[in-house]
């Protein structure tokens, strides 16, 4: 068991950014990423959509590649169907992603935060939750960025360096001053790729937070707790990449934005 792998899987190639982390804490174990670029974006499919698709990547991880454990490197999925991954799995150890309004609440000298993500993570029942149990801790901006993923899928600067504007306007004002945002939570596993081009728009002392780091210490923790790390000196460390979509495409993205190599992508069943 210990040496198999561990999957990840995102609507595309966001989970890239978690996929670094994890790697980066767990360089012994063995991943095999999947990004459902077919079905790209996830963030404006709706909950039903989001939840079969889950399901289906579920099944074929555990299936064909017998993984360990599951990540779901994307937020909107999460929220979609994390509780009915972890029902039809109750064995496998799953981590699932949120945006991190609590270390944004703890790190927040001014109380208020701008919160970026899909509009289906927004919208679900799962966040609104989180929203309603913190909201009196802070003023959060919520903004649902349509068309962001996408753009980071397509890498159209153009679009994203447009949307970046339009949404980092929307939140409001940023500073450090007391009325102002001083902290901006990556609640869509696309944006730590882009979060240059959104700090253009923050000014000096905004803080960008993203859950790779937490969620690769998550997910060391369920492994440990299972005993299912790999082996400290088991070599066979490889990463996996398969799409739904053009493994051409992915592989431009792995040569972009993975911080270690990994071999090349190759298509999977839709
Ligand atoms: N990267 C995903 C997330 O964290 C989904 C983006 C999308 O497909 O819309 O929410």
């Amino acid at each position: 068991m210990s040496a198999s792998p561990v999957g990840v899987f995102d609507s595309g190639v966001g989970g890239l950014s978690v996929l670094n982390a994890l790697r980066a804490e767990l360089p012994h174990e063995r991943f095999v990423y999947f990004a459902d670029t077919a079905n790209a974006p996830y963030g404006e499919r709706g909950e039903d959509f989001v939840t079969q698709r889950t399901l289906a990547i579920a099944v074929d991880l555990v299936e064909r590649h017998r993984i360990k454990a599951l990540v779901v490197a994307c937020n909107t999925a999460t929220a979609a169907a994390i509780h009915l991954v972890r029902a039809t799995y109750p064995d496998l150890p799953v981590v699932g992603l949120e945006p991190a309004l609590k270390p944004a609440v703890s790190l927040s000298g001014t109380r208020n935060i701008a919160v970026l993500a899909t509009r289906g993570t927004l919208d679900s029942l799962k966040f609104k939750k989180l929203h309603a149990s913190l909201a009196d801790q802070a003023n959060f901006s919520l903004v649902p960025c349509d068309g962001l993923a996408a753009a980071i899928e397509s890498s159209s600067n153009a679009a994203i360096a447009d949307l970046c504007a339009r949404y980092m306007h929307a939140a409001g004002r940023f500073g450090t001053e007391p009325d102002q945002i001083d902290t901006v939570v990556l609640g869509c596993t696309h944006y730590p790729f882009i979060a240059d081009e959104l700090r253009r728009h923050a000014g000096p002392g905004v803080r960008f937070i993203d859950t790779g780091a937490p969620v690769a210490l998550q997910t060391r923790r369920l492994l440990a707790a299972a005993a299912t790390l790999a082996d400290e000196c088991d070599d066979n460390i490889a990463t996996v990449l398969e799409t739904s979509g053009a493994p051409q495409a992915l592989a431009a993205a792995a040569a972009r934005w993975l911080l270690q190599p990994a071999a090349q992508p190759a298509a999977a069943a839709r």
